[in-house]
């Protein structure tokens, strides 16, 4: 590991540790408006949502880092105390971007970035048309940390009036791919964040067992991985005995007479995913058998089947 005192590093080396580290970060599209009417538009990452009861959301329009001037962004909304923030997709994060150019107080960056405003509810700045996700916000409160290039100006709000795409919702949430939001990481790198969902079971609401009561034999083996013994731990109750034998008879009654096994099956079985017929051939085949029953207990984990990754996990103490 490398170790760093900001105190001993220079302000780019800090931001940049930052970009790098925190991340990937959601992307505040924000709308303002100054006092004489015109509409800005810019984007900020340092942002995220911190409460629903209000619903309370932070950016952060930091000093200019090249001379430490406040940009038009902080301006406006220390003057109307209202701002627009929207989602980011992938269909319109070039224009984004484009939006982030330093363009004068006076020119309209919903013109620079060919972006389309319309009228708000309840505040005074414009909606990205654009954007499937739209939040009115008023400014609750604006706290700065320090005076220097890129130093922190937190623009704390609240929600007041939500707009969503009603397309984007499956089975009552918003639906990752459907939105297809993007998200900054360090340099000019983002990335789409539909194309890496995937699921982590909560364990909110359940006993779970925890790490500690993991048998040592399954924390020892070589075939699981740090995530599969955490989705292990996070199952409510260890099956006894009883259960793992009566359940590895059944299995052993589905297998149809007079039907063999080859070690290339178990293979092929494992490619398809398919951890059912892979427990079948695994308990059949003579070789490999603790492992290649270790390897069908890591399917089954693979395909959120705790329970009959439990079960045969601890048959394959027998071997
Ligand atoms: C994706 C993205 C994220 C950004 N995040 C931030 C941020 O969190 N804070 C910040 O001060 N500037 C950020 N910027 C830079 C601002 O968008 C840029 O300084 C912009 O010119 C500010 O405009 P304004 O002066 O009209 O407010 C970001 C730029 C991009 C492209």
């Amino acid at each position: 590991m490398l170790h760093y005192e900001p105190k001993n590093l220079s302000v780019l080396e800090v931001h940049k540790l930052l970009l790098g580290g925190v991340a990937p970060r959601p992307i505040a599209l924000v709308s303002t408006i100054s006092k004489d009417g015109i509409n800005n538009l810019s984007p900020f990452s340092f942002f995220n949502a911190f409460g629903a009861n209000p619903p309370v959301v932070a950016f952060s329009p930091s000093r200019r880092g090249k001379d430490a001037t406040l940009k038009d962004t902080y301006n406006n909304l220390i003057a109307v105390k209202e701002c627009v923030i929207q989602a980011v997709t992938h269909s319109m994060v070039e224009q984004v971007s484009l939006a982030s150019a330093e363009y004068a107080p006076d020119v309209d960056e919903f013109i620079k970035s060919g972006l389309t405003p319309i009228d708000s509810d309840i505040v005074k700045p414009k909606r990205v048309k654009e954007s499937p996700f739209q939040m009115e916000c008023k400014l609750l409160e604006m706290k700065s940390f320090g005076e220097g290039g890129t130093s922190a100006n937190l623009a704390v709000c609240e929600v007041v009036k939500f707009h969503v795409a009603e397309e984007l919702f499956t089975n009552g949430i918003i639906d990752p791919l459907k939105i297809d939001l993007v998200a900054r990481m360090s340099g000019d790198f983002y990335t789409r964040a539909g194309s890496g969902v995937f699921v982590v079971e909560k364990p909110i609401g359940k006993k779970c067992i925890g790490y500690d009561q993991i048998p040592q034999h399954i924390k020892e083996s070589e075939i699981y991985s740090a995530n599969d013994l955490g989705k292990f731990g996070n199952s409510e109750a260890i099956p006894d005995k009883e259960e793992v034998n009566r359940f590895v008879q059944k299995i052993l009654k589905e297998i149809p007479e007079g039907f063999t096994y080859t070690y290339d099956a178990f293979l092929k079985y494992q490619e398809l995913n398919d951890y059912k017929l892979m427990l079948q051939s695994a308990l059949r085949i003579p070789e490999n058998k603790k492992v290649n029953l270790e390897l069908t207990a890591k399917c089954a984990l693979k395909n959120n089947d705790s329970d009959f990754a439990w079960k045969v996990a601890l048959f394959a103490v027998n071997y």
